[in-house]
């Protein structure tokens, strides 16, 4: 393999340009040190002036290249950044790039001297320039600066491999991989190929060249195909005498239709989430290691089995994550809702197209290119020429473009809608002929969002509501049959401008928080997979804490067969999910959330107390459930006159007949008030959870992994908090103040003091250099301190 020099660590940084950092004889030890991926400004969590971090910077990296290296090409390279570089060698100017989120090149082998200190400096300018999608107009999502992905020096031969692009073609019928090679220059060395999957060769080809490309295409041979659920991957790795490259490809065919998604010929309903890639405090600056954990808790913890790379490409890390574990992808280029009329902006959009593309296509998750602004309106002068690159750059992947209205002129292959049509009570989605026609293919890009804004720290009706309406149009878009796909709107919360958000600066639009905490609408799309039990319930069962004190609806989440319910430590109702499912509104979803209508179970049929018939009993039930519902005015004259007959019938006195209520639904005074629901499936109870009164409040905590490895970057681990009750739920009215110390090994990113919101959050903890076991402790005037060890590792 070729050597590659890292560049992530010890650069110089100052947050005030000057034209003089440019040159090699500068003076930048009073500069900051650091490390990449990097923030140009850490930004507080909400409640700050968005223009803190749109200013133009200087980074200054000093490299010496060693001498063995004389002869080779030296291909510096940018992952991403934000939102412009000039890159200069040893105070010249070397190349220069436009846009955030792709990753540009150049050859500065002619640039350096070896076996000497070479200076790269980078006028990083992170300001919204209008010459750049996706600014001119506003954007509903903050574009972090600074150089925020990562940097390496490629060590080529003096003829190599430029591209290597992998396409999987004949899947069905012959399955072939089809390798197109572009060279640096006219070469007339030999290429090989070889092929390897599961440690294993399976193949080998060489081929003679005499050109700056070549294309072959390779059978093979009992293919074992990439899908969601067996997502295998092939090694192909490239040589052209020295110079060897290496990339991974899965075989597979991908297809929109007019009837829905089809992966390798089975039809599959695409159930998916816009994922922002910005995290608290340090934007978009995060490396490989929570790159992975979004798509790990998109595919595992979320359930959904398509991610949009909302408004961008996203890190090659997400999307070789999103490989190795079957997950989608539909991801687009820059942009949001403006298009400009300059025509550098319009070129630069065409850039945009190639470099997402070329830099992206390996990828067996991909399978849907956005080469439209995201929300734009038609511009065909535009968007003939970008579908028509698309095709010329990919002639295997369908094209779409994100659009807000519907039957705009559809120049690419499938027709993406953000259906924002529903608003409670009406409609889920808007039918598929008033959108687009009936013969093409079409997807729900978004839905929800901004439709119902909720905060984890909302009242729980709120809560549920944003659960039931994402509930509401998956499910529509499942019994449709035109829909390929639907997409929501979003993963989770975001850093936004002053024109959108909650007026702090987020927008609160997320199924999780932008910490990835769940909220109630995670639970919508977590019960839809199959591999790991879940049973919630939208309701603490604290009628204190609703109007009237009637709880209304109550929603258990789940994907176990059976439920069962006690009350105080007595079994009081068994339910069959699939029964329940039956009757469900959400009934076309894999599994349909289902209504807890009967909290009284049996309870008035066997009580010895009151002693009622079975016919009585089964009348006093349905009543107070109704005034368990509605309240007792709500209920109605019959429910009155229910319990009118009972207090003659069985000579109950008024004051007792109160004491049914009580007794049978709210328990109040009893010393213990707990329901407990279990989840079995197979007869196996495989999960459970129990809702009463707090009676002792504890701080849990947990990380992600416990493990950092310091590699070619700085590692990173979520770290979740919750105050939880004796039952481990979740305290939602909590706010204790707690503070984050470390024993050095590690650094915090963010604040050192924090308050829970919504009696939960996280924090990131970070490597800095140094190994050993890092300790992480929360301490709190307000709730137990907690620690958590980690093994920091470097290599
Ligand atoms: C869409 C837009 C998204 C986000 C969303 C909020 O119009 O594409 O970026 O702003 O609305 O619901």
């Amino acid at each position: 393999m070729i050597d590659k020099i890292n560049l992530n660590y010890d650069w110089k940084y100052s947050e005030n340009f000057s034209d003089d950092a440019l040159l090699t004889k500068f003076d930048d030890s009073n500069f900051q040190s650091v490390n990449i991926p990097h923030t140009n400004k850490e930004i507080p969590f909400n409640n700050f002036d968005e223009e803190i971090y749109q200013f133009v910077s200087i980074y200054r990296k000093h490299v010496t290249i060693d001498e063995k290296f004389k002869g080779k090409r030296l291909i510096l390279e940018f992952e991403a950044v934000a939102n412009a570089a000039d890159v200069y060698v040893n105070g010249k100017l070397a190349f220069s790039h436009k846009g955030s989120y792709t990753a540009f090149s150049g050859d500065i082998t002619d640039f350096v001297e070896f076996g000497k200190d070479n200076i790269i400096a980078v006028k990083v300018d992170s300001t919204e320039r209008e010459d750049i999608p996706p600014f001119g107009n506003i954007v509903d999502y903050l574009v972090y600066g600074g150089i925020y992905r990562e940097v390496y020096i490629y060590v080529h031969e003096e003829e190599y491999i430029k591209q290597m692009c992998l396409s999987p073609i004949d899947v069905l019928e012959k399955p072939t991989l089809r390798v197109d090679l572009k060279f640096n220059k006219t070469t007339k060395k030999p290429v090989q190929i070889t092929i390897i999957n599961e440690g294993k060769e399976i193949s080998k080809t060489a081929i003679s060249t005499n050109a700056d490309s070549v294309s072959l295409d390779i059978e093979i041979k009992n293919a074992k195909l990439w899908d969601i659920d067996n997502p295998n991957l092939y090694t192909i790795k490239a040589e052209l005498g020295n110079d060897v490259i290496e990339d991974k490809v899965g075989i597979r065919e991908a297809k929109f239709t007019k009837n829905g998604f089809v992966l390798n010929g089975k039809k599959i309903m695409l159930r998916g989430l816009n994922r922002h890639q910005s995290y608290p405090y340090v934007g978009n600056a995060m490396p490989a290691s929570a790159q992975i954990a979004d798509a790990e808790f998109l595919k595992f913890h979320l359930g959904v089995n398509l991610a949009r790379t909302s408004h961008y490409p996203n890190s090659k890390h997400f999307l070789r994550r999103c490989d190795e574990i079957g997950l989608l992808v539909f991801t687009e280029i820059p942009g949001w809702q403006h298009v400009s009329k300059r025509e550098d902006w319009r070129e630069l959009c065409l850039q945009h197209v190639e470099e997402m593309i070329t830099q992206c296509y390996n990828h067996p998750s991909i399978v849907l290119w956005g080469v439209r602004i995201n929300e734009s309106p038609d511009d065909d002068e535009l968007y003939t020429k970008t579908n028509a690159l698309a095709h010329s750059l990919d002639p295997y992947r369908q094209t779409t473009g994100v659009r807000f209205f519907p039957k705009s002129h559809l120049l690419e292959d499938v027709y993406a809608y953000n259906d924002f049509i529903h608003s409670g009570s009406n409609a889920p989605i808007t039918p598929k002929f008033i959108v687009t026609s009936p013969s093409k293919p079409l997807i729900i890009s978004e839905h929800n969002g901004h439709m119902y804004p909720t905060k984890s720290f909302d009242h729980e009706n709120k809560r549920l509501e944003h659960a039931l309406r994402h509930a509401r149009v998956v499910n529509a878009a499942y019994k449709s049959k035109g829909h390929s796909a639907v997409i929501g709107w979003c993963m989770s919360d975001y850093n936004t401008h002053k024109d959108f958000g909650s007026g702090d600066k987020i927008c609160y639009h997320g199924v999780t928080d932008m910490f990835r905490i769940d909220k109630l609408a995670a639970y919508t799309y977590r019960i839809q997979q199959d591999k790991e039990p879940i049973l919630e319930l939208s309701s603490n069962m604290e009628i204190g804490d609703v109007a009237g004190s009637n709880l209304g609806k109550v929603i258990i989440f789940t994907n176990c067969e059976e439920i069962k319910m006690y009350k105080n430590g007595v079994l009081i109702n068994t339910f069959d999910v699939k029964k329940e499912a039956e009757k469900s509104e959400f009934k076309y979803l894999p599994h349909p959330l289902i209504s807890l209508d009967d909290v009284v179970g049996n309870q008035v049929e066997n009580d010895k107390e009151f002693n009622f018939s079975k016919k009585d009993a089964a009348r006093v039930k349905k009543a107070l459930l109704d005034t368990r519902k509605y309240g007792a005015v709500g209920a109605g004259a019959r429910n009155f006159f229910t319990f009118l007959k009972m207090l003659f019938a069985y000579k109950i006195s008024v004051n007792k007949m109160t004491e049914l209520y009580r007794k049978f639904v709210t328990a109040w005074g009893d010393k213990q008030i707990s329901y407990k629901f279990e989840g079995y499936i197979n007869g196996k109870k495989v999960a459970e959870t129990e809702k009463g009164a707090m009676n002792s409040k504890s701080l849990f905590v947990k990380a992600d992994k416990n493990y950092l490895i310091e590699d070619e970057t700085y590692d990173v681990v979520r770290i979740e908090l919750k105050a939880v009750s004796q039952y481990g739920n979740v305290l939602h009215y909590d706010s204790s103040v707690i503070n984050v110390e470390t024993n050095g090994i590690v650094d915090v990113i963010g604040p050192k003091q924090i308050a829970l919101l919504g009696g939960q959050r996280a924090v990131w903890v970070k490597t800095k250099g140094l190994s050993g076991k890092a300790v992480v402790r929360f301490t709190s005037d307000d709730i137990e301190t907690k620690e958590i060890e980690i093994d920091v590792k470097k290599k």
